[in-house]
């Protein structure tokens, strides 16, 4: 295992609890109401595409223009971005933090593969910016998770290969993303229908030794 490639919301921070509130005031504005059940399907998924999943959930797919709708994602994002101005050092997950400096030690190479236009931010303000060896853009991709694309894109940016890459998401899409990718994925309290190499039921269960038993086990 040469490289470890992260999600970042629901992995390295609870930023999809903030994508959930802003999500669901966007939609009530315009008459939609969803639920924490119907938000698993918002994971992972790209600003546009999860307002598309939105506008169907409503059945209001129709009755926006490219521009109307271009201005309610900025509109949730506007209130997402409010709500993520007061993250510091503090809001890593439990163990992320030691993770990140043990996989640093062992000279193995940490990217990030977040559909997430807010990412770098995010990853300043957490002071962990300096830990990631590359960072996927998302706006450069043809397709957003569950497509490879994006964890295929690290590994390329790393110039590894993605069979000796793990992958590390919350999401369902994510979890898929990574298979498909072809590296060994480690699902963080991902739902019962993903198939993660290596479930864990918080990023405090993270740790190299752990990591690395698993991987071995898969490539064995
Ligand atoms: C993903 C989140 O990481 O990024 C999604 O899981 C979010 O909920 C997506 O919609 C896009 O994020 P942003 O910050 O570019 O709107
Ligand atoms: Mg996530």
């Amino acid at each position: 295992m040469k490289a470890v490639i992260f999600d970042l919301d629901g992995v390295i921070t609870d930023t999809a609890k903030y994508h959930f509130i802003a999500w669901k005031k966007l939609a009530a504005s315009i008459g939609i109401q969803f639920d924490e059940t119907f938000n698993e399907q918002l994971k992972g998924i790209s600003r546009m595409d999860s307002l598309q999943r939105i506008l169907k959930l409503g059945n209001r797919l129709n009755d926006f223009t490219i521009e109307e709708k271009e201005k309610l994602a900025e509109q949730k994002n506007n209130e997402y971005v409010k709500l993520i101005a007061a993250i510091t050092p503090q809001d890593l997950l439990p163990g992320i933090a030691s993770f990140l400096k043990e996989l640093k030690d062992s000279k193995i190479k940490i990217g990030l593969a977040s559909a997430s236009k807010n990412g770098p931010s995010i990853l300043e303000r957490l002071q962990i910016a300096s830990y990631f060896d590359t960072i996927v853009d998302p706006g450069q991709l043809k397709k957003g998770k569950p497509d490879p694309e994006i964890f295929r894109a690290a590994a390329i940016q790393l110039k590894i290969i993605p069979n000796e890459c793990a992958g590390i998401e919350d999401a369902l899409a994510g979890i898929q993303s990574i298979n498909g990718a072809g590296m060994f994925s480690v699902g963080v309290g991902v739902p019962l229908e993903a198939q993660p190499d290596w479930r864990v039921k918080s990023t405090g269960d993270l740790t190299l030794g752990e990591l690395k038993m698993h991987f071995r086990q898969k490539n064995l």
